[in-house]
């Protein structure tokens, strides 16, 4: 516990003393907060591009190197990229393949799939598959790294100064140079997303560009009469800034990764000013008169955004939920708008039949302002669209009933802010990996309590849960279905009931507000 980060946590902590904690909510001395917004807003230095003037680019689907009988194997180098983000400037990302997003990973309920990940990076790197049911060895533990290639002695400086990491030698026989990740994906039809999870320095990975998705299919989506092929589309939701040479600005308290975290201002959450949709900035999509499934994944580091349709369909309800984190919910859930966490996913059918031919719907941001208050916009064609051969059937799934009263354990889990505990913890304790805050049972029920004193996306590896109470009564509109990610605001709780499956071995919840997440809030539970 020498590093830099803990004692300047342990001054900033101090410095805004209990009251910076006030009843209704939270206060922060001299930062501007955003209402519904965790985080201060860093602004780009580059004149902000024009809002609808790109189309949305949709990732390119990977193929697997090596389709077998039952496992594909893909590849995937990690590198710097040279992106065309803004007009006229170049944005120097890392990347999946070269690509930000990610390319798309498309898997088969009960096929393994294998990813061979190598690092060509100047940092080390962790992949975690999130929302993924998938043994720990695999799982993206957050010193199990992948090294750069030439990048060892880099590798070793990183572990100086972070709270609870492991000597160097030890943490070596974690590391390596290439990582395979198996993933048997015994689960449910899903929109699942791959990440950076490196501990410590989670945030500035996934800000310049480690992020993807991965899809799940199986029998049951398959034959439902859902929107498919080009009407099936993955919308990743990410704010950005930008320096004034285009490259992206993050306010690292350390850009060579030594020391994790970010300058103080920023400890609640880095918010940028640029909306991407698939790393475009503001795009639109052309459509035709037709129901479209867009796959909602706010794979922002902070930032909490009410999505609307605008103008709404006329009627309203044009947000036709049909899954969430964890796959189809029962039955459809129609809304207006729709409050997505970091890491959250709303899997929704926007029915553009509802629009006269030639409008131009903008898909908005009820919790932003200026240019953070628009997201993308669909220009309906005027064209006679072909019939539509797709329909929201009543029924979509099965889902069990939650019985609280059958857990067998309850636990609770404070997320809060701790003077002198090195920022953002769990029950008072800043992350130490291999110290964990749970040993469950597999395959016993139990109820997680989280209770929070800001905003907190809380996030748990290994299974989904069902969310069973919220303050105390029932879940609100967005807490349907399976997940894996539920939004929590200042001073909530929220009651979960889960049954961790198959895999013994280390697992992790913890924030997914990035910078919270790096900044200690996280914890490791156990299954056995
Ligand atoms: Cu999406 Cu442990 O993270
Ligand atoms: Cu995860
Ligand atoms: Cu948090």
């Amino acid at each position: 516990m020498t590093g830099g980060i803990t004692r300047r946590r342990l001054l900033a902590a101090t410095a805004l003393g209990g009251s910076a904690l006030t009843a209704g909510g939270w206060a922060l001395a001299g930062g501007s907060l955003t209402p519904g917004q965790p985080g201060l807003l860093l602004r780009s230095q580059t004149p902000l591009p024009q809002p609808y003037a790109v189309p949305l680019p949709v990732p390119p689907v990977l193929t697997p190197t090596r389709p077998g009988d039952t496992t594909d194997v893909y590849e995937i180098v990690q590198k710097p990229a040279r992106l065309r983000i803004l007009a006229g400037l170049e944005t120097t990302a890392w990347t999946y393949g070269g690509t930000f997003p990610g390319p798309t990973l498309v898997s088969r309920s009960g096929r393994r799939t294998v990813v061979r990940h190598r690092n060509e990076l100047p940092h080390p790197t962790v992949v975690h598959l999130h929302g993924g049911h998938t043994p720990d060895g695999s799982d993206g533990y957050p010193t199990a790294l992948i090294l750069p290639r030439d990048g060892t002695a880099h590798h070793s400086d990183g572990m100086a100064g972070m709270p609870g990491m492991p000597e160097a030698s030890g943490a070596r026989d974690h590391a390596s140079v290439g990582r395979t990740y198996t993933y048997p994906m015994e689960q449910r039809a899903s929109t699942l997303w791959y990440h950076d999870h490196r501990m410590g320095f989670t945030g500035p990975n996934v800000w310049h560009g480690l992020a993807g998705f991965h899809l799940v299919h199986d029998d049951e989506e398959e034959a439902l009469p859902l929107p498919r092929r080009e009407r099936d589309i993955p919308l990743m939701i990410a704010d950005r800034a930008f320096a004034a040479d285009g490259s992206f600005r993050y306010p690292a308290l350390d850009t060579a990764q030594r020391t994790p975290g970010v300058t103080d201002p920023y400890m609640d959450g880095v918010l940028g000013d640029v909306l991407l949709v698939n790393g475009a900035p503001w795009p639109v999509l052309e459509t035709q008169r037709l129901r479209y499934r867009l796959r909602l994944l706010n794979a922002s580091n902070a930032r909490r955004y009410r999505l609307a349709l605008e103008p709404p369909p006329p009627g309203g309800d044009g947000l036709v939920q049909i899954g969430g984190d964890g796959g189809l919910l029962e039955r459809p859930l129609a809304h207006d708008t729709l409050d997505i966490a970091p890491a959250e996913r709303f899997d929704v059918i926007v029915d553009f039949s509802r629009y006269r031919p030639g409008t131009r719907v903008r898909l908005v941001n009820r919790l932003g302002s200026g240019s953070t208050a628009n997201v993308m916009r669909f220009d309906i064609s005027t064209g006679r669209p072909p019939a539509d051969d797709s329909r929201i059937p009543d029924r979509l799934s099965t889902i069990p009933t939650p019985r609280p009263e059958r857990a067998a354990t309850t636990r609770t889990f404070h997320f809060q802010r701790q003077a002198g505990a090195g920022g953002w913890t769990i029950n008072g304790r800043p992350y130490e990996p291999g110290r964990p805050l749970a040993t469950v049972r597999l395959g016993t029920t139990e109820l997680w309590r989280f209770v929070t004193d800001f905003h907190h996306p809380v996030h748990v590896h290994l299974d989904h849960f069902q969310v069973t109470a919220r303050n105390g009564r029932s879940p609100g509109p967005y807490d349907a279905g399976w997940k894996d990610t539920v939004d929590l605001r200042p001073a909530e709780s929220v009651e979960i009931l889960t049954r961790f499956t198959d895999y013994p071995g280390r697992f992790m919840l913890h924030c997914h507000n990035l910078e919270h997440e790096d900044m200690a809030m996280m914890a490791d539970f156990v299954t056995e």
